[in-house]
C-alpha cells in the first residue's frame, strides 16, 4: 500500500527528497509527553490497581517456571545442538543473572521515565525512532508470545506427570507435537490451559494479579522445600568434574536458562495500571530478580549434587532429582508446585504481549481493533482472545525447544535495543525527570549490551536462521501497515494543516 504523505502540501517531487521523506519516517520518535497524553485517553486507559506487591509478585509469577523446572535439564545434559553444562550450570545461572541485572537496571530507569503500557517497545519509540520500535515490539511476540507456547508445553509435561502419579494415562497422541522422530497429533493439554487462562485474563487483571500473589507463594514454598530437603543428600563427588564439556557447555546453558529469568521485565509492561509507578516498579523489578537468582544458583548446586550429569532427567529433572534419591512423596509435592508455578508464569507472560498489542495498537502500527478496552471488564480483551487463540495453536502443534530458543533470541535482542535506548535517552533528553537513575552511566547499559550479544552467540545456528525470517517477516508487515497507518502520520499532517490555517 502506498503510504500516506507525511507533508500533504510537499511537491510529490524527486526520488530524493521521496527517499529523505521515507528515511525521516522511519527514525521519527514519539514524543514522551505525547507517550503519557496517549495513555490517559479515556478510550484507551487502563484501571490503575497494581501495588507494590502485586508488582513484585507479578515479576516473580513470571520469572520461576519452565526454566528452572523444565529447561535446566537439557543446560546440564545438553542435546543434538549444543553441549551441556554439567555441575557448571551454577556459572551459567550466574552469567545469565547478570546479563538480566544489567538489563533490569536498564529497564528500571526507562518504567520510571515512561511509566505506560508497552514497555521495550514504548521505550524504543521514544529513543530509537519508529521503525527500531516495530521491530522491538516484533521481537517482544517472541519474548511473551511465543514464550507462553514454551511455558505452556512445559505445563503439560508435570501436567501428564502428576496425572500418571495419580494413575491416570493420556494417550502419547494427544500428548506430543505432530513433528519430531516421534511424533503425536497435538499436545491438547497445552492448548486447553492457554484458553482457560484466556478467559481468565478477559474478565480482569486484578483478579489475575490476586491469583497469581497466591500460586506465587506456593511456587516459593515448593522450591524452598527442594533445597532444604535436597541439601542433606547431596554428594559433592558429583560437582566433580566441574565443566565437563568446558565453557563451551557453561556459555550454551547460560543461553537456554536465560528463559528461567525472563518475566521481570513483564512488571515494566503493567506500568500503566501501578498504582505508584515511580516508587515500586523499580521496586518490583529488582527485588523479583534478585530473589529468583539466589533461588536458582541454590537450586541449580542441590538438584548436581543429588544425582550424577548423566542420569538428570530433562522431561521434570527437578520432581525427578528427588524421587531418584528416594523422596518419592517429595517429587509429588514438586510436581504439584511445578504446576501450579508455572500456570502463574503463563498468566504474567500473556498480560505482557496484550499490552504489548495493545500498545502497538495505541499508536495505529496494528489495528486499532487491538486496543479496543472492554466496556464492563476495563481490558483489552480482543487482543487478549487473539493472543489466547494464537499461542493455544502453536502450544499444541511444535516442540518445547523450538519456542524456548526463539523466545531467548528474540528477548534478548530486545534487551540490546533497551540497553542502547537508555544511552540515546540520557543525551537526547538529560532533563527529563528519571526517578530511578541508573548507576555508571553508560557503563552498565553497555555491559548489558555486551553480556546480551554473548549469550545470543551461543545459541544454535537453526535459531539464528529462524530469526532473520521473523526479522524479515516484521519488516515487511511494518512497510505494508504500519508505516502508512502510524498515529504519528496523522499528528504531523494535523500539525501541517493548523500550521497552514493560522
Ligand atoms: N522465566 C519464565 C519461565 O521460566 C518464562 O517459565
Amino acid at each position: 500500500m502506498e503510504p500516506k504523505p507525511t507533508d500533504p502540501t510537499a511537491p510529490s517531487a524527486s526520488p530524493v527528497i521521496r527517499r529523505d521523506r521515507v528515511i525521516s519516517r522511519l527514525f521519527r520518535t514519539k514524543s514522551i509527553k505525547q507517550i503519557l497524553a496517549d495513555a490517559d485517553h479515556p478510550d484507551h486507559r487502563l484501571k490503575k490497581t497494581l501495588t507494590a506487591w502485586d508488582l513484585t509478585a507479578l515479576g516473580i509469577g513470571a520469572i520461576i517456571g519452565t526454566g528452572i523446572f523444565v529447561l535446566i535439564g537439557t543446560a546440564i545434559v545438553g542435546d543434538i545442538h549444543r553441549p551441556g553444562a554439567g555441575p557448571g550450570i551454577i556459572l551459567s545461572f550466574v552469567l545469565s543473572g547478570l546479563t538480566c541485572a544489567l538489563a533490569a537496571l536498564c529497564y528500571a530507569e526507562f518504567s520510571t521515565m515512561i511509566p505506560v503500557a508497552g514497555s521495550a517497545y514504548t521505550y524504543s519509540y521514544a529513543t530509537l525512532g519508529e521503525f527500531l520500535a516495530w521491530i522491538t515490539g516484533w521481537n517482544l511476540i517472541l519474548e511473551y508470545g511465543v514464550a507462553c507456547v514454551a511455558v505452556a508445553i512445559g505445563w503439560s509435561g508435570y501436567f501428564n506427570k502428576l496425572l500418571r502419579l495419580a494413575g491416570i494415562e493420556l494417550p502419547y497422541w494427544a500428548t506430543h507435537p505432530p513433528v519430531g522422530p516421534d511424533p503425536g497429533v497435538a499436545n491438547f493439554p497445552a492448548a486447553i490451559i492457554v484458553l482457560l487462562v484466556t478467559i481468565i485474563l478477559v474478565i480482569g487483571i486484578k483478579e489475575s494479579a490476586r491469583a497469581t500473589g497466591i500460586i506465587v507463594c506456593l511456587k516459593l514454598a515448593v522450591i524452598l522445600f527442594f533445597i532444604a530437603v535436597g541439601t542433606p543428600a547431596v554428594d559433592t563427588g558429583n560437582w566433580t568434574p566441574f565443566m565437563p564439556q568446558g565453557f563451551a557447555g557453561v556459555g550454551a546453558a547460560a543461553a537456554i536458562v536465560f528463559f528461567a529469568y525472563i518475566g521481570f521485565d513483564a512488571i515494566s509492561t503493567t506500568a500503566e495500571e501501578a498504582k505508584d509507578p515511580q516508587r515500586d516498579l523499580p521496586i518490583g523489578i529488582i527485588a523479583s530478580l534478585g530473589i529468583c537468582t539466589v533461588l536458582y544458583i541454590a537450586v541449580a548446586a542441590v538438584l548436581t549434587g543429588l544425582i550424577p550429569v548423566e542420569q538428570i532427567d530433562i522431561h521434570a529433572p527437578v520432581a525427578d532429582a528427588l524421587s531418584k534419591v528416594g523422596f518419592k512423596w517429595g517429587a509429588a509435592l514438586v510436581a504439584i508446585g511445578a504446576v501450579a508455578g508455572i500456570t502463574s508464569v503463563l498468566v504474567v507472560m500473556m498480560l505482557g504481549q496484550i499490552r504489548v498489542f495493545f500498545a502497538m495498537s495505541r499508536d495505529h502500527l496494528l489495528s486499532p481493533w487491538l486496543s479496543t478496552v472492554h466496556p464492563r471488564y476495563g481490558t483489552p480483551h480482543q487482543a487478549t482472545i487473539l493472543t489466547g487463540v494464537g499461542v493455544a495453536i502453536l502450544a499444541a502443534l511444535i516442540p518445547i525447544g523450538d519456542a524456548a530458543d526463539m523466545t531467548n533470541i528474540g528477548t534478548l535482542f530486545a534487551f540490546v535495543l533497551v540497553c542502547i535506548g537508555v544511552v540515546v535517552l540520557r543525551y537526547t533528553k538529560p532533563n527529563q525527570p528519571r526517578p530511578f537513575r541508573l548507576p555508571f552511566m553508560p557503563v552498565v547499559p553497555i555491559l548489558g549490551m555486551l553480556a546480551c550479544l554473548g549469550l545470543m552467540s551461543f545459541l544454535p545456528w537453526l535459531t539464528w536462521i529462524r530469526f532473520g525470517v521473523w526479522t524479515a517477516i516484521g519488516i515487511v508487515v511494518y512497510l505494508g501497515y504500519g508505516m502508512s497507518h502510524s498515529k504519528l502520520v496523522a499528528h504531523s499532517s494535523e500539525d501541517h494543516l493548523s500550521k497552514r490555517s493560522r
